[in-house]
């Protein structure tokens, strides 16, 4: 089963990546998912046995894992999928991982902001981040539970705590909400709705986000737009609060049954799929995410990022060039609440006893 494996990873890739990649490619990396049972986890690691680069899918849930994990493994992709529960499994669930996406902690329901979240998140991302120190401290980090613009300045704070800190391989990964930084899921976001709008073909949209990933702190940049569109200041306007809007939109919708899963599932197995490109070295691999950043004053910031082997290759400051009058205005607007965020996120770990 392990020759039937391998030839299944060939053939996947082989079609997926183009002949040019000639025959050494068989799937190889790990990742692990912690709070792997959840909304997002499900379908998050449905997407990720998907792909033919995993070899390895590592579930991690303080409860319920074990059939998530027993009803993937039925299905036939190369990935051998494991389940571990509780603190005492955390550590072998992280050994050898190449990447460790966590979409753990709790979800936002109709009425709250991301910021209600913080308190418990903080304190899970946390744990969870000293436990990749100890076990992997070279994995890509992907974080996904909210408020990500605090989330993230946390667990860098902890690797720092631990002395691996990396920046370079430390990634907000977001839908659509009020942070300070740009996530994926914004940006899954910002090219449907501009798309629908435009009657574009979606394929051919692409709407750059910055800033953050919560209310105000979003900010898609329209005039950025390609193939290049023209709006109207109020299309501009409408547009903009629809975008940041999105993740409050699916919350009201799903009335108390959870927040964005589906979609954020989707932005992450992609950020999680070009992270294993470019470990693989893919020279053409680039996304947006809320990352450490000097292309502002703020120390981390959402925008386009192009991916390596190391990680973070090159922030792409091309889109902070040439603003409207609008987008100059919102940028100034968001950094405050963007800071203070991102402020919150680390002193949340420096207070701890
Ligand atoms: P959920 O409640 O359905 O799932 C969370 C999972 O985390 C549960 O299975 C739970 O058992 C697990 N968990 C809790 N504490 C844990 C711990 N200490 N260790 C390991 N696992 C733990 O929530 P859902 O909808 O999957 O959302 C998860 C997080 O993602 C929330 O914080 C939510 O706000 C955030 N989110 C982020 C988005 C983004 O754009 N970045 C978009 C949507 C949600």
């Amino acid at each position: 089963s392990t020759a039937l494996r391998g030839s299944f990873a060939l053939k996947a890739r082989k079609s997926n990546r183009g002949s040019h990649y000639g025959l050494q490619l068989v799937a190889s990396y790990k990742v692990a998912i912690l709070g792997a049972a959840g909304g997002i986890g499900q379908p998050l690691a449905l997407l990720i046995k998907m792909s033919p680069l995993v070899s390895a899918l590592n579930l991690y849930d303080i409860a319920n894992v074990k059939g998530v994990a027993a009803d993937l493994s039925h299905c036939n992709t190369p990935s051998q999928v494991l389940d571990f529960t509780g603190a005492s499994e955390l550590g072998d669930c992280l050994k050898d991982a190449n990447v460790v996406v966590i979409p753990a902690g709790v979800p936002r329901k109709p009425g709250m902001t991301r910021d209600d979240l913080f308190n418990i998140n903080a304190n899970i991302v946390m744990t969870l981040v000293e436990a990749v120190a100890d076990n992997c401290p070279d994995a890509f980090i992907h974080i996904i539970s909210n408020p990500v613009n605090s989330t993230v300045p946390t667990a860098a704070e902890v690797l720092k705590q631990k002395g691996v800190y990396n920046p370079k391989k430390l990634f907000g990964v977001t839908t659509l909400d009020v942070v300070f930084g740009v996530t994926t899921l914004d940006v899954v976001r910002a090219n449907t709705f501009v798309a629908q709008k435009k009657n574009l073909k979606l394929i051919d949209v692409d709407v750059p986000v910055i800033g953050g990933h919560a209310g105000i702190t979003i900010l898609p940049l329209l005039s950025k737009t390609k193939p290049a569109v023209s709006f109207t200041d109020e299309e501009v306007e409408q547009l903009t609060v629809r975008i940041q809007n999105a993740g409050t939109e699916v919350v009201e919708a799903k009335a108390g049954a959870g927040s964005a899963t589906l979609s954020m599932a989707y932005a992450a197995a992609r950020f999680v799929e070009s992270s294993l490109r470019a470990l693989d070295g893919d020279g053409d691999v680039y996304e947006c995410s809320f990352v450490q950043s000097d292309l502002t004053d703020l120390p981390f910031f959402a925008s386009r990022i192009k991916l390596g082997r190391n990680g973070v290759e090159a922030l792409i400051p091309s889109d902070l060039i040439g603003l409207s009058e609008y987008e100059e205005k919102a940028f100034e607007a968001l950094k405050p609440e963007l800071k203070a965020s991102i402020e919150k996120g680390i002193a949340f770990v420096q207070k701890q006893p």
